[in-house]
């Protein structure tokens, strides 16, 4: 059969602040799914939240972009909005950029990251004898996040020793989004390892380029990697929230294996977000359904594995990949980073560069400030 794995994650409201949903708004989204499921919709769906967002993972064979399913996902966002309107949360709403979207909801506020392949896992079958992928969800983050970390996994031998071995020896074709363009989806596609330094050139930009997909270079039809790559405030023309990619990463075999794919999140990087989307802090890997309430606002991402059987449907539970006591050592780091971040405050690099600022609440105070210079004698 020809599966379609879909990733659609909004922030629709959250307790106290920008902190996580409420239960009865992840049980709706829940119920959403369960009766997708029943109703023949979707084969499979899984809910979870990452800080504020609720993210909805599928199966189905209905394809990329397609309508019913994005409707779906953005009326189960309703449906978690009015619970959040009804208890005054913070932030009702915020992701859902239009009335309503139009036939896609790329575009429209949500995260939304999909693969589409040719399902057939069995013993004989010598590309995928099994479907397993990772799903990464970010909060707190701009939408360049995972630049370093996937790129790392997918070209950097030091990362990931699999790309010595035949099945992926030919590198993986990378196409890179610009972000910045609003006349629609601008992409480039390289390859590594030919062009790894073209794709450090771009991708060190986490605010205007990031990686869209990742496909092999030795198996036809076959893309690794989907990100939902865009910046909402090119959607919404002022600042509405930060960007907080979700990506699916199918993983094993033709592809990077789990441990190869987070070990560069050991990094904790810096990347831009944090409180008022407008700092420079480290990327904390944390498990399932956190809230932010840490000191800060710091970036956090979750890491999730699923295995997926010929019918299409998930095992009965999923893996937490950050859920394991290596990772509290990266927290420690990432706290760590943090505070020597923090320390300068608002000078240099501490904070996000005026570009990025400019759709806040900044560019009005610097624009006032801006008319009352004068040249002096
Ligand atoms: P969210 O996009 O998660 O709402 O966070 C944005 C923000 O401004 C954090 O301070
Ligand atoms: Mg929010
Ligand atoms: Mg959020």
């Amino acid at each position: 059969m020809r599966l379609t794995i879909s990733g659609i994650k909004a922030d629709v409201g959250s307790i106290g602040g920008h902190t996580e949903p409420t239960i009865e708004m992840l049980d709706k989204v829940k119920s959403n799914v369960a009766e997708a499921i029943s109703s023949g919709l979707i084969i499979d769906g899984f809910v979870f939240h990452v800080g504020d967002d609720i993210a909805i993972v599928m199966t189905h064979t209905k394809g990329k972009d397609n309508e019913e399913i994005h409707q779906f996902a953005w009326d189960s966002f309703l449906d978690a909005t009015a619970i959040a309107q009804q208890f005054g949360l913070y932030g009702a709403g915020q992701d859902l950029l239009v009335d309503a979207p139009s036939g896609n909801v790329r575009g429209a506020g949500p995260g939304v990251a999909e693969i589409e392949f040719e399902h057939d896992p069995q013993k004989g079958n010598d590309t995928r004898p099994a479907e397993s992928f990772n799903v990464f969800a970010a909060d707190k983050c701009g939408p360049g996040a995972y630049n370093l970390p996937i790129f790392l996994g997918f070209a950097d031998p030091m990362y990931c020793g699999g790309l010595m071995l035949p099945k992926m020896i030919k590198g993986f074709k990378f196409r890179i989004i610009d972000m910045n363009n609003t006349d629609g989806d601008s992409i480039i596609e390289l390859n590594a390892p030919e062009d790894y330094y073209k794709l450090t050139v771009l991708l060190r930009d986490n605010e205007r380029f990031g990686i869209e997909r990742i496909s092999s270079r030795t198996y036809e039809d076959q893309d690794s990697v989907a990100i939902s790559a865009q910046r909402l405030h090119n959607i919404a023309g002022t600042y509405t929230g930060k960007d907080d990619p979700i990506a699916i990463v199918r993983n094993q075999g033709i592809f990077p294996a789990p441990e190869e794919l987070v070990s560069p999140f050991a990094k904790a990087h810096y990347i831009g977000g944090d409180a008022r989307g407008s700092h420079v802090m480290p990327l904390m890997p944390v498990p399932i359904n956190t809230p932010v309430t840490g000191i800060y606002c710091l970036p956090i991402v979750e890491c999730l594995g699923f295995s997926v059987n010929a019918e299409g449907k998930f095992s009965d539970h999923h893996v937490d990949f950050f859920d394991n006591p290596a990772w509290d050592l990266t927290r420690m780091k990432a706290q760590e980073k943090a505070m020597h971040m923090r320390d300068q405050g608002w000078s240099g690099p501490a904070m996000l560069p005026y570009t990025e600022l400019e759709y806040s609440g900044f560019r009005n105070i610097v624009e006032g400030l801006e008319a009352q210079f004068e040249i002096s004698d």
